[in-house]
């Protein structure tokens, strides 16, 4: 056991065995094994979600408050190991949530009905809306800011400053989003679609 969870690729296939297991159980081992689309898009859908907002909320609730009182000498841990392998599982959730979303709509067969908003869907369409905007400021308002600020990108010192506050700024306003988001999200299976 504890060779699987020393290594962080062991205890995902791990995970993912798991995972198959109880999906082969479920369906007679195999015996009616159907592939509906939907269902597996909304997994993988919720799975890298997970991945995305859950480290938006790592580094608003953790990261960003806790940086002032790191002693200076420390600091370097987070800017140049935590933080840009934090940014990369960030930014490749954000993509992988974006795609199974817009496969989860598509396999609803919904996808141009929610995005312009047609009655039944209005819920899940201001979801999908507010967390594609969430999708670009990740890709192309925070991460090209958080190369500056955490020196991945040649720049001028004087435009790290500012580049920091930019990101961080555009974070809030995902983490702001985040809330009412993920209420469309989960609202449209519970009847509150209008
Ligand atoms: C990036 C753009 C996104 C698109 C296009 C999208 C699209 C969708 C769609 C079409 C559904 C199905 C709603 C239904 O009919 O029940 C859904 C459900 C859901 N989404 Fe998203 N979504 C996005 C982002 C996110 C994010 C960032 C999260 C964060 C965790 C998230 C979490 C969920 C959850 C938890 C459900 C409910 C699943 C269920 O009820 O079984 N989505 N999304």
């Amino acid at each position: 056991m504890g060779k699987i969870l020393e290594s962080i690729q062991n205890t995902v296939i791990a995970g993912i065995i798991l995972t198959i297991i109880i999906i082969a159980g479920q369906s007679g081992w195999f015996a009616e094994f159907g592939f509906d689309q939907a269902f597996y898009a909304r997994y993988l859908h919720v799975l890298s979600g997970v991945m995305w907002i859950g480290l938006l909320w790592y580094f608003n609730f953790v990261q960003i408050p806790t940086m002032p009182s790191i002693p200076d000498e420390l600091k370097p841990a987070i800017g140049k190991h935590i933080a840009p392998n934090a940014l990369f599982w960030f930014r490749w959730g954000a993509m992988a949530t974006l795609f199974t979303g817009l496969w989860l709509a598509s396999a609803n067969h919904y996808i141009v009905d929610a995005l312009t908003l047609k009655s039944g869907t209005i819920l899940i369409g201001m979801g999908m809306w507010m967390a594609i905007i969430m999708w670009f400021n990740v890709w192309f308002i925070i991460w090209p800011n958080q190369k500056i600020a955490l020196g991945m990108v040649e720049a001028d010192a004087s435009a790290k400053p500012a580049a920091a506050r930019k990101a961080m700024l555009f974070s809030r306003t995902n983490t702001l989003l985040s809330i009412p988001m993920l209420l469309c999200m989960v609202g449209q299976q519970n009847g509150m679609a209008f």
